[in-house]
């Protein structure tokens, strides 16, 4: 069994997460597999209550999901079972038998294929209703909500961020957690390098920046940007659990995005700052708590953005 754990916390050191800090840890328990999350690696002023590092471990979840239901096996899931413990963020337990299904052998291929695409995508070539109702279904099979923001909302959206990037690029701490992340060296196994980062481009909604001038070595490709759908994950509540739901869903979504031949990139320095995080919730109807915008479209070139790296699972995970 414990093969089968490590396959599935190696696996899920694929997922997305916020600078590709990788905020995770895996222990077995018995037979049951620990997910913590790993608070030396929270960006302390960019996020101070943690909510993008447990929406990160999130993602690893689902992603460790997957990886079992590709290995014939489906867990009970405990999320945060010890309240003492709040860095316990889910025990995955009881590991039953259940048929591999065609559904979890593309969603495991997925997790290879997803990759963090900043080009800018596809102009008029609109992500179908179909594709969209897909994608809020995975959300909604994670306890989360998916927004699709209409085009005359959009606008809002880029003043929201235009907000956050003024009122980030004033704060010398925000600035010297990016830094610490976006200049790891070409041998690190975390942190954005600056190939997969898009040059400077004048787009309907920027992009984050990440203070790699002209470091950031990926073409944007043309156009401003407006085949770009924008998705707010959202979740009822705004405590650990709904952020731990939110990177589940984040996943689920992304996965099937992936599925569904889309790319994809998510915008967080919107939802850190709480004054922009408040303009994106006046466009939810019904109310709900913004925990993600996941920026989607078709890709202009068939290849690839380059991958990111992520750490050996020697690293990440405790069979002890
Ligand atoms: C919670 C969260 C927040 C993120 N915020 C941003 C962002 O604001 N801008 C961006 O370009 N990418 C963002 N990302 C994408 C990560 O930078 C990316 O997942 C990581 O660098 C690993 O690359 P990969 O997704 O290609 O594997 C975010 C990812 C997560 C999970």
């Amino acid at each position: 069994m414990t093969t089968v754990l490590h396959r599935a916390a190696q696996d899920a050191g694929l997922a997305p997460s916020i600078l590709n800090t990788q905020p995770w840890r895996w222990r077995v328990a018995g037979e049951a597999l620990e997910l913590y999350a790993d608070a030396a690696r929270r960006l302390p002023h960019v996020d101070p209550d943690g909510r993008l590092m447990v929406l990160s471990c999130g993602t690893a979840l689902h992603h460790a999901r997957v990886a079992l239901a590709h290995a014939g096996r489906e867990p009970a899931v405990d999320r945060l079972p010890e309240p003492g413990r709040p860095e316990l963020l889910a025990r995955l337990r009881d590991l039953r038998a259940r048929p591999v299904t065609p559904e979890s052998i593309l969603a495991y291929r997925c997790i290879r294929q997803r990759r963090t695409d900043r080009r800018t995508f596809a102009p008029g070539a609109q992500v179908p209703g179909a594709a969209l109702d897909r994608l809020r279904a995975s959300a909604e099979a994670e306890h989360a909500r998916l927004y699709p923001l209409q085009r005359q909302d959009v606008v809002y959206l880029r003043y929201a961020v235009q907000g956050a990037e003024r009122v980030g690029g004033r704060d010398p701490n925000a600035a010297a957690d990016a830094r610490r992340w976006t200049h790891r060296g070409a041998d690190a196994a975390d942190g954005v390098p600056p190939e997969t980062v898009a040059a400077a481009a004048d787009r309907q909604v920027p992009l984050r920046d990440f203070g790699l001038g002209d470091e950031a070595a990926l073409a944007a490709g043309p156009g401003d940007d407006d085949g770009a759908e924008y998705l707010v994950i959202a979740t009822d509540g705004d405590e650990p659990l709904d952020w731990l739901r939110a990177g589940e869903a984040t996943s689920a979504v992304w996965l099937a995005a992936t599925g569904q031949g889309l790319a994809a990139s998510p915008l967080s320095d919107v939802v850190e700052i709480p004054g922009a995080r408040a303009l994106v919730r006046t466009l939810l109807r019904p109310a709900a708590q913004p925990q993600l915008i996941l920026r989607l479209g078709v890709a202009q070139r068939v290849e690839p953005p380059p991958g990111s790296p992520r750490r050996p699972v020697t690293g990440i995970f405790d069979a002890n």
